[in-house]
């Protein structure tokens, strides 16, 4: 079963938590400055940011039921710094080594303990099948995965979050099902459609 988030609801939680929104404004203006800075380089070719105001939203109704995040293409890793400022475990994964090194930089200015390596969020176990909707559009398929600098394995998350190109919903959701926990949540960003929350095994 699909569970969308309920904005009214969370907003009312986001409330409460003024000093840590603060905080995390700050750093999102600081992305956007990043962004207007680099978006013409190479390693920003295949980065767009989600709406962190709605991952903020999300990740405020998961405090309780998930300890461990991953950023799947953590780009400047702002995720996986709110997770962990908010008391997630969180890690990021990231193909463009100089968006890990922005991405360090920021977790260590804003007192994140969010670790991030370069490499790729796909697992080398994962087996793709075309047959199964396994397209990809913009994510890299040829570099190796990165879970072995973190000391973890996808299966070691109990929540997953990224934000897909369009055609690559299906890939995402079919790689948390064969290679993550049985019960792992998979949090998604669409530009258009929003938050998505899903669990991995649902049908
Ligand atoms: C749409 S951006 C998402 C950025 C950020 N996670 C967010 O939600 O705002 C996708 C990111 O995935 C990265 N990427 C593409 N293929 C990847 C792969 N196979 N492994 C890790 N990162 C990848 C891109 O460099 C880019 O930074």
């Amino acid at each position: 079963m699909a569970v969308v988030t309920n904005d009214e609801e969370v907003s009312a939680v986001a409330k409460d938590d003024g000093s840590l929104l603060a905080e995390f404004r700050e750093l999102w203006a600081e992305a956007d400055n990043l962004w207007d800075q680099y978006q013409e380089t190479p390693a920003f070719h295949g980065y767009v940011s989600a709406d962190y105001y709605a991952v903020y939203q999300s990740l405020l109704r998961l405090e309780g039921t998930a300890a461990t995040l991953l950023e799947w293409g953590s780009g400047l890793g702002i995720v996986a710094i709110m997770a962990s400022r908010m008391g997630f475990e969180a890690y990021g994964i990231e193909a463009e080594p100089s968006l890990v090194e922005h991405a360090e930089r920021l977790a260590q200015f804003y007192g994140s303990a969010a670790q991030f390596a370069q490499g790729s969020f796909i697992p080398e176990e994962f087996e793709w099948d075309l047959i199964e909707g396994d397209e990809s559009q913009r994510t890299l398929i040829d570099i190796p995965a990165a879970y072995e600098s973190l000391d973890m394995e996808l299966r070691d998350f109990d929540l997953i979050y990224a934000y897909p190109w369009p055609e690559e919903h299906t890939l995402f959701r079919n790689i948390v099902r064969s290679c993550g926990q049985k019960n792992a949540l998979f949090l998604s960003y669409d530009g258009r459609e929003g938050m998505e929350l899903i669990r991995s095994h649902d049908p």
